[in-house]
């Protein structure tokens, strides 16, 4: 049994990481924590402005550092970023700290949510609808060794909070 209860949900952008972290959390009656949201807090900046400001680079080692620095409590559902496993020795670290849970869903599914919020994001940021898909395809195909080192994987579509809920309480007393 893992003495931590914290638990990273990982995936691919526009799987759900957040909207999921948040019901699961309330669902157990836990705290919260986007990494997201916390390096726009403790930097200032928006994700876009790191990345236009300073590169993807300097954005993996915030990342990395805010990760490690979260102090969290037990009892924390942490929501990830999609390149966050991908990077340096992150996914060890999640693996090692708490349970890791992977929102699968397939490149067109992908596709389909991340059309409308493509701005917001500096990797897809001006790619057209062909060029989304062919990126998604392509990004996803290279970043899944990690995805799938998750204790967890899970269709990300049409999720059910309570079959998680259980799923995760029997993984972390078992
Ligand atoms: C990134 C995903 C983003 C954000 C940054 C880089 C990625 O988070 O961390 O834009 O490399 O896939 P979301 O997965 O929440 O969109």
């Amino acid at each position: 049994m893992l003495n931590n209860h914290i638990v990273y949900i990982i995936g691919f952008m526009g799987s759900g990481k957040s909207t999921t972290g948040r019901k699961l959390a309330s669902s157990l009656g836990w705290s919260f924590i986007d990494l997201d949201r916390r390096i726009e807090e403790t930097t200032g900046k928006s994700i876009p402005e790191i990345f236009s400001e300073y590169g993807e680079e300097y954005f993996r080692n915030v990342e990395k550092d805010t990760l490690k620095n979260l102090n969290t409590q037990s009892n924390t559902i942490i929501s990830t970023g999609g390149g966050t496993p991908c990077h340096g020795d992150n996914m060890d670290y999640m693996v090692e700290t708490g349970l890791t849970v992977y929102l699968k869903l397939t490149p067109v599914q992908l596709k389909q949510r991340l059309s409308e919020s493509k701005g917001e994001r500096p990797l897809i940021k001006g790619l057209s609808h062909e060029g989304l898909l062919g990126f998604i395809k392509e990004k996803l195909a290279g970043r899944e060794k990690w995805y799938n080192r998750s204790d967890i994987v899970i269709e990300g579509i049409n999720l059910d909070i309570s079959a998680l809920h259980s799923l995760v309480k029997s993984r972390l007393e078992s």
